[in-house]
């Protein structure tokens, strides 16, 4: 098997396709090659590649990128599952390349802030179930590779903006910072996102987005006060 990645020895430098030729186990991960690559490289006295990885189980996203061009999560990708004998492997096409795989994702955060989801004043009363679910979004960043409304840089951050305004809004007491947090979704998402929903195919942790998307609209958006058969939170 050919493994092919996209290189770039730092974000200044020239980027390049170096092919390796894989024959390990076939029923491995995304991951799991490139940890077999590196200790190659790195007994060769060569540049190990390099990319982020934390959990290996899915759940942290830290491992997010574009695997055959589809944007994924290396540690839950099986090689033999791509119905390829090439694999290419690059990293996400929409944040700065730190080196190789590994990308600066920290925008995403100074979004967050940007868009001041945090609770001051919480309501104490509970909130719905997709609410809830919406602390599952990953922050991986995936969406928004597939996303054809989100160049680099945007400040509509789509569905990881989304997802936290959807958790932390119904949760925040009415008043200035929460009509702050409204119209912040209202500037960052709503008028970003022109419902292709393409971010709803690769989301990893298969989050209903279309429907938790219209919840977020209907919370900060159509001022609809009972989300999910809730008080007026
Ligand atoms: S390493 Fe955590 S999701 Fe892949």
């Amino acid at each position: 098997m050919i493994i092919r990645i996209k290189r770039q020895a730092d974000s200044s430098s020239e980027s390049y396709c170096q092919e390796f030729v894989y024959d390990g186990e076939k029923h491995v991960t995304v991951v799991n090659v490139i940890e077999w690559l590196n200790i190659r490289l790195s007994s060769a006295g060569l540049a190990e590649i390099a990319y982020d990885n934390s959990c290996q189980h899915g759940l942290c996203g830290a491992c997010a990128m574009v695997v055959c061009s589809r944007p994924v999560l290396a540690c839950r990708t099986f090689i033999d599952e791509l119905g390829t004998d090439t694999v290419e492997i690059r990293p996400l096409g929409k944040f700065p390349v730190i080196s190789d795989l590994l990308v600066d994702r920290s925008e995403l955060h100074e979004a967050m802030k940007r868009a001041e989801l945090w609770t001051e004043k919480t309501t104490g009363t509970s909130v719905s179930a997709t609410c809830n679910n919406s602390a599952l979004c990953l922050m991986c960043g995936l969406c928004l590779e597939a996303c054809p409304n989100y160049a680099p840089g945007d400040i509509f951050k789509g569905m990881p903006e989304a997802m936290a305004s959807l958790n932390l809004i119904p949760k925040t007491c009415r008043g200035e910072h929460r009509d702050a947090m409204e119209k912040n979704y209202r500037k960052q998402v709503f008028a970003g996102c022109t419902k292709s929903m393409a971010c709803e195919k690769v989301c990893p942790m298969n989050l209903p987005l279309v429907t938790m998307m219209s919840d977020a609209n209907r919370l900060s958006v159509w001022k609809i006060w009972k989300l999910i058969g809730g008080d007026r939170l």
